[in-house]
């Protein structure tokens, strides 16, 4: 019995590998190659949860050629940027606050009493260049041209190389998740009235694609039976909930240049100023880096363990998944008399973990993806640039949403919008600030004069580890704190009397479930607005007590991550900690880092004869925790000792788990490194840091 599931496993853990190494070489070479026979396996719950991840794809993210993730990141180490791994070494540039935060342009003038003021940071120029490394990418390319007819009823292509195209469509329900859409090619094109997206082929490299958001009058009445229970009010509102995966705050303005400036100038200039405000929360919280994490909360108004002790590890197509989605922003919506929309760029599962495959409302997008994988060969966590024939993926997001809010725009209405299109950090990041640029413009314009209110959300689940920025303080505040963008037409802004509120809050402490009932509250304006009663009885329904709406009451000074369910290692408020020199595991890493410090002596000792550190004494013990345990427990630690003839010695050593030592390694024959056990799992540590007080810093030798 035992052996047979002893050679169970090893047969599992076998193919396992297989499989896995298959996804790995598949999703980082196929560059050409447009049919993936992994991808029926991949989606398994075991490797889905391997590629679900966000940030264990940074490892092997790289600039010079993604073909050998490995490789050219150990070249890339090259002289120069050796000096510039140096630079990461320094602490933190210590800005004056009163200056103007870099990427925001929002001055960091916090309420004096403020508790939680994360510490502000800059990179220079070179080391965004170094620590983020991002590729480029062009405009995606075709080969054929072609010109389109399209109309509601009918669609005509025709190919510039004289070819009569191929079509692919198909109008299966549109479920979240795995798996892929095999196309069948045909020559003429079925059922297009009722099919969300069209593909029609010139040539083998020259397919495009088109999407479609079909406007049904049946949807639109039933919206305003149910929104007329609530008042008889005619101006529509529309609210957008935009989710870029992965996108922390810092990283939507360095990689968003377009975008950034409409935001901070354009919005703030006629014509835009007249009618639209815009605000940037750069005080907002997360509880991990993970999106299941953090979507919970912001979609549901639940922590993650709240929401999987209500599923149990329910399998597919539990009624238990409906039964989570009554908590569901869309549904609250929806029973507002909101017509409601999801669109949603993955296909792995890990967002029907939570909320199942099937989503209750009036639109779903998301088998297009699906059959982007089979016709272009991309998925959602690749590298390589993710063009649907002449454009990339996040473009039909965009354009769909945008074609959802013009055909109702007579309705209240509801979108979920989710982009995995920075979901890794090879810098496909870059190529939404044009898209989303376009997007913004033609969007407030739509809102201009007419079609009502508008309240929309850019935000993100959280930033991503990226790996060279492992030890350093910067990384982390800048990976901690997620892109939470919103803007709101003025007209509604005063109605709400919100304005000097969110101006308010933009610097407070700010969580995911204020957001979940930021959006409960503004859901209720076209039918006057939520009473106080009403407003405080949502309130009981959060895992926590302090939580606010950011159109409605000002987050308190005093608010504390523990307040909001973040634990200490995710909380931007922390600065390095002091550790208990007595516990005993710091003895041990204290007990290392001595050893090391002898072995730093020994390789650049300035004298033939140069003593070892024989007694010693903590004077300063600190550490900085970047990743909980279960990530790795990345850490890094500033100590200082006297020893023998009272001598003073500053290091500092970044610590974490073996398997997490790759991401940013010194070069090992300056920086010496060990291994060691602390209850049973193997910690990695490397000196990173020594200087001897008194002394040249050259000079390293105890007499
Ligand atoms: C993946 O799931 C499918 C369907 O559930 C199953 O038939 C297949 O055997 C699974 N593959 C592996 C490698 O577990
Ligand atoms: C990175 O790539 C290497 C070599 O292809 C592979 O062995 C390793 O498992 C990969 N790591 C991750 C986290 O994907
Ligand atoms: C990647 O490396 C391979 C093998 O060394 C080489 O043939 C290819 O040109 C490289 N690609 C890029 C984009 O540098
Ligand atoms: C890098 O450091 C070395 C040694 O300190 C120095 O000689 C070299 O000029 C530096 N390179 C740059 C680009 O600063
Ligand atoms: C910060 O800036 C303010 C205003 O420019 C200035 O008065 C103050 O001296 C500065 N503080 C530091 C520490 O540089
Ligand atoms: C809408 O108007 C009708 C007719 O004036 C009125 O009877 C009804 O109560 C109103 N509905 C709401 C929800 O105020
Ligand atoms: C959607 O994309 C198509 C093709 O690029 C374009 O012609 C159309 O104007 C877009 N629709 C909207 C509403 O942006
Ligand atoms: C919706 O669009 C139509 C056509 O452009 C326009 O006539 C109508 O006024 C719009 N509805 C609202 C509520 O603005
Ligand atoms: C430090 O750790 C020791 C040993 O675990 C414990 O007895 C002591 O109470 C701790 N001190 C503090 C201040 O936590």
């Amino acid at each position: 019995m035992k052996l047979r599931a002893i050679i169970i496993g090893i047969v599992a853990l076998f193919i396992y590998s297989l499989i896995y190494f298959a996804y790995t070489y598949k999703s980082e070479v196929s560059q050409t190659v447009y049919e993936d026979s992994f991808f029926y396996y991949a989606n398994n719950d075991s490797s889905a949860k391997k590629n679900s991840d966000s940030f264990l794809d940074s490892k092997n993210a790289t600039n010079s050629n993604s073909s050998s993730p490995i490789v050219s990141y150990d070249t890339s180490l090259s002289e120069t940027q050796e000096n510039l791994t140096d630079i990461s070494l320094k602490p933190s540039l210590k800005i004056n606050h009163s200056l103007l935060d870099e990427y925001g342009n929002l001055p960091w003038t916090y309420p004096p009493d403020l508790y939680c003021k994360p510490k502000s940071f800059s990179f220079t120029d070179d080391e965004i260049k170094y620590f983020w490394n991002y590729k480029n990418y062009e405009k995606c390319k075709v080969e054929v041209l072609y010109e389109a007819e399209i109309s509601p009823n009918s669609m005509s292509i025709k190919c510039a190389n004289g070819a009569s195209p191929e079509y692919f469509t198909d109008t299966r329900p549109e479920r979240l998740g795995g798996p892929k859409i095999i196309a069948k090619w045909q020559k003429d094109l079925r059922d297009y009235p009722n099919s969300q997206y069209v593909m029609a082929k010139c040539n083998t490299n020259s397919i495009y694609s088109f999407v479609f958001n079909r406007f049904k009058k049946q949807i639109e009445d039933n919206a305003k039976i149910k929104s007329l229970k609530f008042s008889n009010n005619t101006r529509p509102l529309t609210v957008l909930l935009l989710v870029f995966d992965s996108v922390s705050r810092g990283n939507a303005y360095r990689s968003w240049p377009m975008v950034k400036d409409f935001l901070l100038n354009e919005i703030t200039q006629k014509p835009f100023s007249e009618k639209f405000s815009f605000y940037d929360f750069a005080n907002a919280a997360i509880p991990d880096i993970h999106t299941m994490d953090n979507m919970p909360q912001i979609l549901l108004g639940l922590t993650l363990s709240q929401t999987e002790s209500i599923l149990k590890a329910s399998t597919s197509g539990s009624s238990k998944f409906l039964e989570i989605q009554k908590k569901s922003i869309w549904n609250f919506f929806s029973e507002l008399g909101y017509v409601t929309m999801v669109a949603h760029d993955d296909i792995f599962d890990y967002l029907p973990k939570i909320v199942g495959r099937e989503i209750l409302v009036d639109y779903v997008f998301t088998n297009f993806w699906k059959a982007c994988l089979s016709v272009y060969g991309f998925q959602n966590h690749n590298t390589k640039q993710r063009c649907a024939g002449d454009q990339d993926s996040h473009y039909f997001s965009l354009n769909y949403t945008s074609q959802f809010i013009r055909n109702y725009n007579k309705s209240n209405k509801f979108v979920y919008m989710h982009s995995n299109a920075g979901h890794e950090t090879s810098g496909n990041i870059k190529t939404v600030d044009k898209d989303l640029y376009e997007f913004l413009v033609s969007t407030l314009k739509f809102y201009d004069e007419k079609n009502g209110d508008l309240a929309l959300f850019i935000v993100s689940d959280h930033g991503i580890k990226f790996s060279r920025l492992q030890f350093e303080d910067r990384g982390f505040y800048d990976a901690r704190i997620p892109m939470t963008f919103m803007i709101m037409n003025k007209e509604m802004e005063e109605n709400m009397a919100a304005k000097e509120i969110l101006q308010y809050n933009q610097y407070q402490l700010l969580s995911r479930f204020d957001i979940n009932l930021a959006l409960k509250n503004v859901a209720y304006y076209p039918h006057g607005d939520l009473s106080k009663e009403n407003y405080e009885n949502l309130k009981k329904d959060y895992p926590v007590s302090d939580v606010v709406s950011i159109f409605r009451e000002k987050i308190r000074n005093d608010r504390k991550c523990e307040d909001i369910k973040v634990p200490t290692f995710s909380c931007t408020c922390k600065d390095f900690e002091e550790i208990n020199t007595s516990g005993s595991s710091e003895k041990k890493i204290i007990e290392n880092l001595i050893l090391l410090a002898n072995k730093y002596i020994d390789i650049h000792k300035t004298k033939k004869s140069c003593k070892k550190i024989e007694t010693w004494k903590v004077i300063k013990a600190k550490k900085f925790e970047m990743m909980s345990s279960k990530d790795g427990w990345d850490a890094f630690y500033d100590m200082t000792f006297i020893v023998q003839n009272n001598v003073i010695i500053n290091t500092m050593a970044n610590f974490c788990s073996e398997e997490n030592k790759e991401g940013s390694k010194l070069p090992t024959t300056k920086y010496p490194e060990t291994t060691f056990y602390i209850e049973k799992t193997n910690y990695y540590m490397q000196i990173s840091h020594f200087e001897i007080e008194g002394n040249n810093k050259k000079e390293i030798c105890l007499e």
